[in-house]
């Protein structure tokens, strides 16, 4: 592997735990104004420093973030259809040298397999993977999941194998409780988990723990953390969880102890 490869893989997962809590901010790309992103500047500021990454488009990017945030930055690069419209209809948004002027660390695309477009988002990936790895640049593939798909370990083992097969270098997928270890040990390439719908606080740190000692690496999570009620709280929670090995007791209680001393960050990038 290259140099510039390994130094941003390697300023992405942690080097004592090995693993990542990336923080997903893209949801905008096709849902618009969401619950909890409606101001992104505000919603944001205060989590960058508690986020291995930050997982943004660019026009979040440039026009919310601060550039002095030492925060490395994730580029979802994919894009496309609305929610009005068919999912699956994606392409690659943004280009390689844009990544590059915006110094991003890696650039992440959704493949949708079973899906109506399947096989284009795949050559999107193919084609993303082949310009990311002339200029050392990780590529997260998202498997995103349609209405119909189960999300089961089948699914998500078949669609985690092909976008390592195809040379993602990191796998995003969702978490199941029926063998999860299986979806990782069929993917050659570290897995991080998404958050998914919001769902009680005690609930996601009991999913983000279950899947990294399942063998996920991580997560990339987004409305679990940012429509929390104390989305500060709940991000070093999740830290806790994936970087400290808490229990999800043991981290529920450092929710329920940051939230009422209201924590937040003192730093607003
Ligand atoms: C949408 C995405 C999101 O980044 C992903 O779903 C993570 O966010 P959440 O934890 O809210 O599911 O890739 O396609």
């Amino acid at each position: 592997m290259d140099w510039g490869m390994k130094n941003r893989l390697a300023s992405i997962f942690n080097q004592k735990s090995g693993r990542t809590v990336m923080l997903a901010v893209d949801h905008g790309y096709f849902q618009g104004p969401t619950t909890g992103l409606k101001k992104p500047r505000e919603t944001i500021g205060p989590l960058l420093p508690f986020c291995d990454s930050l997982f943004v488009t660019r026009g979040i990017l440039r026009n919310c973030i601060n550039p002095t945030t030492s925060t490395p930055i994730f580029l979802r690069v994919s894009g496309g259809p609305s929610v009005l419209g068919e999912l699956s209809n994606e392409d690659i948004t943004t280009s390689m040298k844009e990544a590059l002027r915006l110094n991003a660390v890696g650039v992440g695309i959704s493949i949708f397999v079973g899906e109506k477009n399947e096989e284009r988002t795949i050559g999107n990936l193919g084609r993303l993977v082949n310009e990311a790895e002339e200029y050392g640049m990780p590529v997260l593939a998202i498997t995103a999941v349609g209405k119909e798909m189960a999300r089961d370990a089948r699914y998500l083992g078949l669609a985690s194998r092909m976008a390592a097969e195809i040379g993602a270098h990191i796998v995003k997928t969702y978490y199941c409780a029926e063998d999860f270890n299986k979806v990782v040990e069929g993917c050659p390439v570290p897995i991080v988990i998404a958050g998914g719908k919001k769902i009680p606080e005690k609930e996601a740190l009991e999913m983000s723990y279950n899947a990294v000692s399942k063998g996920a690496a991580g997560v990339d999570m987004g409305r679990n953390i940012f429509q929390s009620e104390n989305p500060a709280a709940m991000i070093r929670a999740v830290r806790a969880v994936v970087h400290e090995n808490y229990t999800p007791d043991e981290a529920f209680e450092l929710f329920n102890r940051l939230k009422d001393k209201k924590v937040v960050s003192q730093v607003v990038e």
